[in-house]
This record gives structure tokens, C-alpha cells and sequence, in this order.
């Protein structure tokens, strides 16, 4: 047994044993900002940002995240040791908790920049990459990957892969169980198609005990984040996570033993009604943060409604309104659940 709930949620480098994954246009931070609601102990990550984007983009509207989100790890994708070194000095200025290098998204647009997945294949590269971000932060750094790509497929090679990375001085690793396949499939089919291997990430972490092993792929329930902590260090969810998010308010009490952000979604709809202020006031649309909210009340009775109407406004109606208007329409009986 190498996790679980009776180790206080933590491994023994202070790790969160449970995570939301980087997932583009999904966990920017009005997401974050409304997941904390739900969970003050899960680890989040950013979308990923590329090295381009940091070193040439609008830094604040990049990288800048409220307080409230810690711990947040920032996802770097990038191809080489200098760029993406200098991306997480300028990163530095935020505070992030954690720095995380993408090699696992299969997008065409991140195969022609040369990052991503396809960095699975030069095992060498990656690890130039790592030992350049160590050398200018403290922070842990960070790898998510998949378990192999098109043409380097085996456990063996995945395992010449972490060898070759840990040896930078990485110890995290998150393995999205499921090789990409880089030609003719899509970002999305590559998260369906390729079938779950989760044994050759519990064969990692058996034969590397050394290295923090997370494993990432399919997870939906807590039940299955239980079962996988018996396996390995860390559990990253995805989709779930943004499908169903009230998922998340049962786990600080569960896996941290600490008091649940909130019991009702009730709480977490008021505590918004003051970001959508701040929206409004700052001129930002109100469907910034609207658009994470859908699935609050997945699989319960008014879940419909709830979405009609976070969906139906005029998009100049204020925020409050159309959050206030979404609110109502979820039977009382329902926001008061716990
Ligand atoms: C909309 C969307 C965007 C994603 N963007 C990223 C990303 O920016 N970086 C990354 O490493 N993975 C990205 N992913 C992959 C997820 O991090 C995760 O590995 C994948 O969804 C499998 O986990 P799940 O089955 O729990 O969803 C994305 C997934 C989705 C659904």
C-alpha cells in the first residue's frame, strides 16, 4: 500500500495525492477559482501555456491567478531546454506550486511546434528540458505523459523514457494510461481509442517505489480514486472533474480529513455571486465563469433547467442576473443537499 486516505492525502514529499488535470479552455482560472469552492486541498493544474505564449504573449493574462487557487501547478508545453527554462523563471513571478512539462498532448498544432506527445520519442530531449527548468526553480518539476506513442508502445520503453527523465533529477511523474496515437487519430479520439493499460502504471511504481507515480485516464469517482491510491502515488482526473465537479466536494474530507469546502452546492452558487461582480465590473463576460458552471447539478433533478438557463441569456445581461435567474430554477431542496 503506497497511498490512501490514511495518510493524510499527502505523500511524503507533500504532494496532493489527488489532482485536476491541465485541460485546455477547461481549467483556466475562473474554473480554478470556482473548483476551490469545492475543494481547498486538491492539487489544480493550469491549461497548458506554451513557451511562445509566455515569453511573448501577455504575461498577466497568461500566467496571473488569484491567491485562492493554491496549490496550482503551471503546465509548460515547449521543445527546447532554453525557451521553456526561461518560460519558468518568468512564470517564477506568480508563484506557482509546480512546474509541469506536456508530454502527452497528441494536437496536431502541438506536433508541428514539436512538443507534446511526440517529445516521447527523444527521451533525451526531455530530459535537457527538466534538468534546464530544475536548474531555475525550487519547485518540484514535473512530467505528464502517456504511456508510449505510435511506434513505442511497450512498458519497456515507457520505462526507458522515466529512467532517462528521472536521471535530470525529475521525480513526479503522471501517466496518462493510454498511448497517443500521433497519426490519423484526433485530441479527443486519442482520450477514448487507445485502450487503458493502469497495470503498466502500477508495474512502474512497483519497480520505480522511488519516483512519485500518478496515473491519470477514465477515473470518475472517488471509489476509483481510492483504488488507485493502493497502486500508486497520485490520481489526476480529468473530464470529471469538469463534467460533474460536485465530485470534488467530498474529497477534502475523505482523502485530506479535513473539513468539506462547502455541503451544499447552494454555498457555492452565493460564494459566485461576487465574482461575477468582479466580472462585470472589470468589463469580462460573465460567460468566463458561466461556461465551468453547467455541470453543478449533473444527474440531478433541475440539472436541466439550470443549464437552460446559465445558457439561454442575452450575453449582455449581468452576471449576477443570469447566475441568480439559474439559481432559481434548481429546486430549493436540491441546492440544500449535501
Ligand atoms: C478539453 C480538454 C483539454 C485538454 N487539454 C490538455 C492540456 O492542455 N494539457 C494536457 O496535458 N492534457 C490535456 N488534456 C488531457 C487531460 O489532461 C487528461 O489527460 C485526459 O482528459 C484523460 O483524463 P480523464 O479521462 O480523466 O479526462 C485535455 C483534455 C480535455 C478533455
Amino acid at each position: 500500500m503506497t497511498g490512501g486516505p490514511d495518510t493524510g492525502g499527502y505523500t511524503e514529499r507533500g504532494t496532493p495525492r489527488v489532482s485536476i488535470a491541465p485541460m485546455m479552455d477547461w481549467t483556466d482560472r475562473h474554473y480554478r477559482y470556482f473548483i476551490r469552492h469545492l475543494t481547498r486541498r486538491t492539487l489544480l493544474y493550469t491549461e497548458m501555456v506554451t513557451t511562445g505564449a509566455i515569453i511573448h504573449g501577455d504575461r498577466d493574462r497568461f500566467l496571473a491567478f488569484d491567491p485562492l487557487e493554491h496549490p496550482v501547478a503551471l503546465q509548460i508545453g515547449g521543445d527546447t531546454a532554453d525557451d521553456v527554462a526561461r518560460s519558468v523563471e518568468i512564470a517564477e513571478e506568480y508563484g506557482y506550486d509546480e512546474y509541469n512539462l506536456n508530454v502527452g498532448c497528441p494536437s496536431d498544432k502541438v506536433q508541428e511546434g514539436n512538443f507534446g506527445a511526440c517529445l516521447m520519442a527523444t527521451p533525451d530531449r526531455v530530459a535537457e528540458i527538466t534538468a534546464a527548468m530544475r536548474e531555475v526553480t525550487d519547485r518540484p518539476v514535473s512530467v505528464k505523459q502517456r504511456i508510449g506513442i505510435d511506434g513505442r508502445e511497450s512498458y519497456e520503453e515507457m520505462l526507458e523514457f522515466v529512467d532517462t527523465v528521472a536521471a535530470s533529477g525529475v521525480e513526479r511523474f503522471t501517466v496518462h494510461a493510454r498511448i497517443a496515437i500521433l497519426a490519423g487519430l484526433s485530441p479527443k479520439q486519442n482520450r477514448t481509442i487507445p485502450p487503458i493499460r493502469y497495470e503498466d502504471v502500477y508495474r512502474l511504481k512497483r519497480e520505480r517505489p522511488q519516483l512519485e507515480i500518478g496515473i491519470n485516464g477514465q477515473i470518475r469517482t472517488v471509489d476509483d480514486v481510492r483504488s488507485h491510491l493502493a497502486h500508486v502515488d497520485t490520481v489526476m482526473v480529468g473530464r470529471a472533474a469538469y463534467e460533474q465537479p460536485w465530485l470534488f466536494a467530498t474529497v477534502d474530507e475523505e482523502l485530506f480529513g479535513d473539513e468539506p469546502a462547502a455541503t451544499t452546492r447552494e454555498q457555492v452558487v452565493e460564494a459566485l455571486f461576487p465574482y461575477m461582480d468582479y466580472l462585470d465590473r472589470t468589463g469580462q463576460p460573465p460567460r468566463r465563469m458561466i461556461n465551468h458552471l453547467l455541470g453543478l447539478f449533473a444527474g440531478r433533478p433541475g440539472a436541466r433547467r439550470w443549464k437552460q438557463a446559465l445558457s439561454g441569456r442575452l450575453p449582455a445581461a449581468p452576471g449576477r442576473e443570469i447566475l441568480r435567474t439559474a439559481r432559481d430554477a434548481v429546486p430549493e431542496e436540491i441546492r440544500q443537499e449535501s
